[in-house]
């Protein structure tokens, strides 16, 4: 029997941004209502950043996922951000992060997967302690989306928020047994990529404007199609969720709760749907928060765990997909 380092969820942290922005707020200010966000999407609020940074945020989340889990900043030896919407394109948020919590001892970087990034972050975390090079992580999920949302796009800036959620992930050291024995931990992950379809979701860069080349380039903001974005969403995610319930050897009925990506309560709705599973195992925060991209899966297990509803033993799915476009999914023992 082979042995493996169990990797877990020891604690877990949010923040968002102090200011709400209701639907009947952006209906005072472009041609848009409640009726049709909330009917078309589910989401009635969410926060944006006014004077927080996507560091401070990230930062705020992972001090309170570190009290939570008991870790001391030195003890972490691995920060890795998910994130699209950095304040800098270097130092990466990780780093800065790293400098904000005095977390001296660790490897700091930052993964761009889009609505993915938080698990993407999280599965390259796992890899890292699975291969018995780092012991304590902390995997940050932070977007200050609305920074690069064109305010004029009513089809898309409505749809976004602002946030962050950590979680510090330990290697059991002590405990290095047989997954199989039920001792918890991540027990499979599975991801994807398909960059032919990445033009659905973009957000272009800084493009050249040397001597050479100088072509009048002008920033621009995230464009979505979203109705490919949504046909993709619905037919990729609960394959992936199959093929990782497959993987951890369990069932739909075995999982306690969904934990996916929060784009759009019909997407929740269509992934329920055909797994077969109850709607009310997808708990759902895009109600207060909209779309926070990469953020979304880690501050709604905050707001879970916080609640007390996540208890030992139960089996959790979380779930991102998005932009590049990327996907991921992961069975936890809490
Ligand atoms: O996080 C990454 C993953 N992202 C997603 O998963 C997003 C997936 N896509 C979706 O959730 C949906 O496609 C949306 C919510 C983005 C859009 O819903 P839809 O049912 O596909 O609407 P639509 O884009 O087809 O727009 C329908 C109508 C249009 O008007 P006409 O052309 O039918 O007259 C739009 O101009 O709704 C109009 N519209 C709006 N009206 C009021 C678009 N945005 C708005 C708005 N307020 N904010």
């Amino acid at each position: 029997m082979k042995n493996k380092v169990v990797t877990r969820i020891t604690g877990t942290g949010s923040y968002l941004p102090g200011h709400i922005m209701t639907n009947d707020d952006l209906s005072n200010i472009m041609d848009t209502s409640d009726e049709w966000i909330f009917s078309r999407t589910g989401i009635k609020e969410r926060h944006l950043a006014k004077d927080e940074t996507t560091a401070f945020m990230a930062a705020e989340a992972g001090k309170k996922a570190l009290e939570d889990a008991g870790v001391e900043a030195a003890e972490v030896d691995l920060i890795i951000a998910g994130t699209i919407t950095g304040d800098y394109v270097t130092p990466s948020t990780a780093c800065e992060v790293q400098e904000k919590l005095g977390a001296v001892n660790a490897v700091a970087f930052d993964i761009n997967a889009a609505c993915a990034g938080f698990m993407f972050a999280f599965h390259t975390a796992h890899a890292y302690l699975q291969s018995g090079i780092y012991k304590t992580a902390l995997v940050l999920g932070v977007e200050t989306l609305s920074k690069i949302l064109d305010w004029k796009d009513r089809s898309t800036c409505v749809l976004f928020g602002d946030g962050a959620g950590a979680a510090v992930v330990c290697a059991d050291g002590e405990k290095e047994k047989e997954l199989s024995e039920g001792n918890g931990g991540i027990l499979a992950f599975e991801q994807g990529s398909d960059g032919r379809r990445g033009m659905a979701l973009n957000c272009c860069g800084r493009k050249n404007r040397n001597p050479l080349t100088d072509n009048g380039w002008i920033p621009s903001y995230v464009s979505m199609d979203g109705q490919e974005v949504y046909k993709f969403a619905v037919s990729t995610v609960p394959v992936s969720i199959q093929r990782v319930l497959d993987k951890a050897g369990l069932h739909v009925e075995d999982v306690k709760y969904f934990v996916l990506h929060q784009a759009n309560i019909r997407i929740l709705q269509s992934v329920a749907k055909r797994l077969k599973a109850d709607i009310g195992k997808f708990p759902v925060g895009l109600d207060h928060c909209g779309n926070m991209s990469a953020a979304s899966v880690p501050v709604l297990l905050d707001e879970m765990n916080r609640k007390g509803a996540l208890e030992k033993g139960d089996k959790i799915v979380m779930a991102g997909f998005g932009g590049g476009l990327t996907w991921a999914s992961a069975v936890v023992e809490w």
